[in-house]
């Protein structure tokens, strides 16, 4: 019987959070389901099966040194300002959070139990406290490809990504869309005419996505009808941080410590509304044949689909307008590449805002009260 109290449950994360806790029935397992706010504390909160009580204030640490268990969807400030102070104080209790600001300390475990709950009971066993949910593109990419790196067949990956615009937030994604419409407003007349010529509706297009009227004030740049390949800070190293952490968390998550995997490639932003998807090149260390590969892939967990490398299935089933809202992870296009027999090829999808995020913080969860 635990008290667990929930932060930031209201964002999109935290809503898709909610949403899944429901769906999968996880609050009968909650005692005493606590919800926080940062900004209303004292009005009535959700109803999830026991009537609606008043929220707590999410800055008050006694309140919050009361749960055994706090689940924050409230981003990396709020966990950088609580989270020391709560400790400090002597909390003892379990937290699980959705921020990277936890994550690479060594007190800290990144969860995604597919793939490492071997890992995970360790560190329970080892009375560690600390749990955090992955990036998203790493965990979708281990979701995908975690067959592989469980047979250790991977010498190194290079992951080239098209990012969805969820991953920088809800305002981006309204921004994305406002932006599709401003392109759309400024051909619509044109369109209307099938016979109007083509590079005059592209010169219009054109026009609209260097003009004033596009919004850019979320993503900087104009993403819909574009890309932007640059997503989140620069790093000495000429990496941004969401490329470093490719590697840094894929072998953080593996429990690999010493002899890295190298993981390394360009992550850009592209006009999806919450699938990120993945061109990957994976150096084998051992010449496996494709059908090896496969069942290595499609056996590693109960999410993970492998699309038939064909067109048709491809265009069926490998994209995020088919893969967005569920759980599945697509990995398709497999196959060898001209690089060399121990080169192989694949494209994977997955939802941002599940896997990518709620869902391994949710299934951390029942992993606590069960
Ligand atoms: N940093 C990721 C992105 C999302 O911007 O797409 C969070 O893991």
């Amino acid at each position: 019987n635990k008290r667990v109290g929930f932060v930031g449950w209201r964002g999109m994360v935290g809503s898709v959070l909610m949403e899944r806790m429901q769906a999968e029935d996880d609050f009968v397992l909650i005692s005493e389901p606590v919800f926080f706010s940062t900004s209303q504390a004292g009005e009535l909160g959700p109803d999830v099966g026991r009537g609606r009580a008043p929220l707590r204030d999410a800055m008050a640490l006694d309140a919050l040194a009361e749960m055994d268990v706090i689940l924050s969807c409230q981003g990396g400030d709020y966990t950088k300002s609580i989270h020391p102070r709560l400790r400090t104080a002597g909390w003892q209790g379990y937290w699980i959070d959705a921020a990277s600001a936890l994550r690479m300390e060594p007190e800290a475990t990144i969860v995604l139990d597919p793939v490492n709950r071997p890992l995970i009971d360790a560190a329970l066993a080892a009375g560690k406290r600390d749990f955090i949910g992955g990036n998203c593109t790493v965990s979708l990419m281990l979701m995908a490809i975690g067959g592989l790196f469980k047979a250790e067949v991977v010498e190194w990956v290079s992951s080239m990504t098209y990012q969805a615009a969820s991953g920088a937030g809800a305002k981006h994604m309204r921004e994305l869309l406002a932006q599709m419409g401003v392109l759309h407003a400024a051909a619509a007349p044109l369109l209307a005419d099938p016979s109007s010529a083509i590079l005059e509706i592209d010169r219009r297009v054109t026009e609209a996505l260097r003009g004033p009227a596009l919004p850019t004030e979320h993503f900087g740049a104009p993403l819909a009808g574009s890309l932007i390949p640059w997503i989140d800070v620069a790093l000495p190293n000429g990496q941004s941080r969401e490329e470093w952490k490719g590697q840094a968390e894929t072998n953080k998550i593996l429990g690999i410590s010493e002899h890295l995997i190298p993981v390394d490639g360009v992550c850009a932003r592209v006009g999806a509304m919450r699938c990120h998807s993945q061109g990957l090149t994976i150096k084998l260390k051992r010449d496996l044949e494709i059908d090896e590969i496969v069942s290595l892939i499609q056996a590693a967990n109960d999410w993970v689909q492998v699309v038939p490398n064909d067109r048709a299935e491809t265009l069926r089933a490998l994209s995020p307008a088919a893969v967005t809202g569920s759980l599945t992870v697509a990995v398709g296009r497999l196959r060898k590449m001209n690089l060399g027999s121990q080169y192989l090829c694949a494209f994977t999808v997955g939802d941002q805002l599940l896997w990518g995020a709620a869902e391994p913080l949710r299934r951390m969860l029942r992993i606590l009260l069960e």
